[in-house]
């Protein structure tokens, strides 16, 4: 992988790089990344899932970036959709998140409302001995057989609204010590994040490919209104992939 911006620099490695990085706490809740990947022609997936526009660069950055974060948070499409797991550290990227005050792992939040989360998923049924379970956050009255379903697998928020709002849940991560923050969408949540002027830094990859179709964007379902600016902190590139930092100005 290579630097274009802001100085040329050949070889670099992203874990180097990401977790490294600045990000001030804002007085009152955590900094917040969004992480995502898009085509040229800005699709967010193929066939419903986003694995097709990765490759080896998208691979390395992901991993800097979820270096970067105390929890990483994603709605309940995405955890259905993509199959997550409980995010684990390789001995190199946990040493690199020790060396710059963090745990060895980042722990993971699911926001949703309908609890509709198969236990047999992969994050709630291959779960290791003494690892962090998931946290649920969810609103005041989820279904109670669903909750049940999830029992001993699962970690519990409640908010006090019956939906939680954006800022509730960066308020439940940020009561439970977290920093930084990382979205990993979907788009829909993601939509929920800027319109409450949440999101203060964006990794976007772009992958060399055209998909064509209707898949959503980045952020979707958001009021498109004025514009958040944003500035080009650093750029990356493998395989013809770019990989970019923004900051929210
Ligand atoms: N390219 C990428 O980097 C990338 C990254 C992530 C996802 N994706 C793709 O994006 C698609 C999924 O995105 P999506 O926009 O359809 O869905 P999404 O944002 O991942 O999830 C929407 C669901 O999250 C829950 N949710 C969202 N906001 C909530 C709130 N405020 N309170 C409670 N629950 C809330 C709801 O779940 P319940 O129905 O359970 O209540 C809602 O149905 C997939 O195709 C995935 O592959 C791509």
């Amino acid at each position: 992988m290579r630097q274009l911006l802001p100085t040329p620099l050949d070889a670099v490695d992203p874990l180097t790089l990401y977790p490294f990085d600045h990000r001030p706490r804002p007085a009152s809740r955590p900094w917040l990344m969004a992480n995502m990947v898009a085509s040229v022609d800005g699709a967010i997936a193929i066939d419903g899932v986003s694995g097709g526009l990765g490759g080896d660069g998208d691979s390395m950055a992901f991993r800097a970036i979820r270096a970067s974060c105390d929890w990483i948070v994603a709605a309940a499409g995405t955890i259905r959709v993509e199959r997550y797991r409980i995010p684990r550290a390789t001995e190199e990227t946990a040493a690199v998140r020790v060396a710059t005050g963090r745990s060895e792992a980042p722990r993971l939040a699911v926001v949703s409302a309908s609890v509709d989360l198969d236990p047999e998923l992969p994050l709630f049924a291959d779960q290791r001995y003494g690892e962090a379970r998931p946290l649920v956050i969810t609103g005041a009255n989820p279904p109670a057989d669903r909750v049940e379903a999830l029992a001993g697998r699962a970690e519990w928020h409640h908010t006090d609204t019956e939906r939680p709002t954006a800022e509730g849940v960066l308020a439940a991560l940020g009561e439970r010590g977290a920093d930084v923050v990382l979205a990993e969408g979907g788009p829909t949540f993601n939509g929920q994040l800027l319109d409450s002027g949440l999101i203060d830094e964006i990794c976007l990859s772009i992958s060399p490919h055209l998909v064509g179709g209707s898949s959503s964007r980045i952020v979707n379902g958001s009021a498109a209104t004025i514009p958040a600016d944003l500035r080009l902190d650093r750029l990356l590139e493998h395989d013809d992939a770019l990989f970019a930092r923004y900051i929210r100005t």
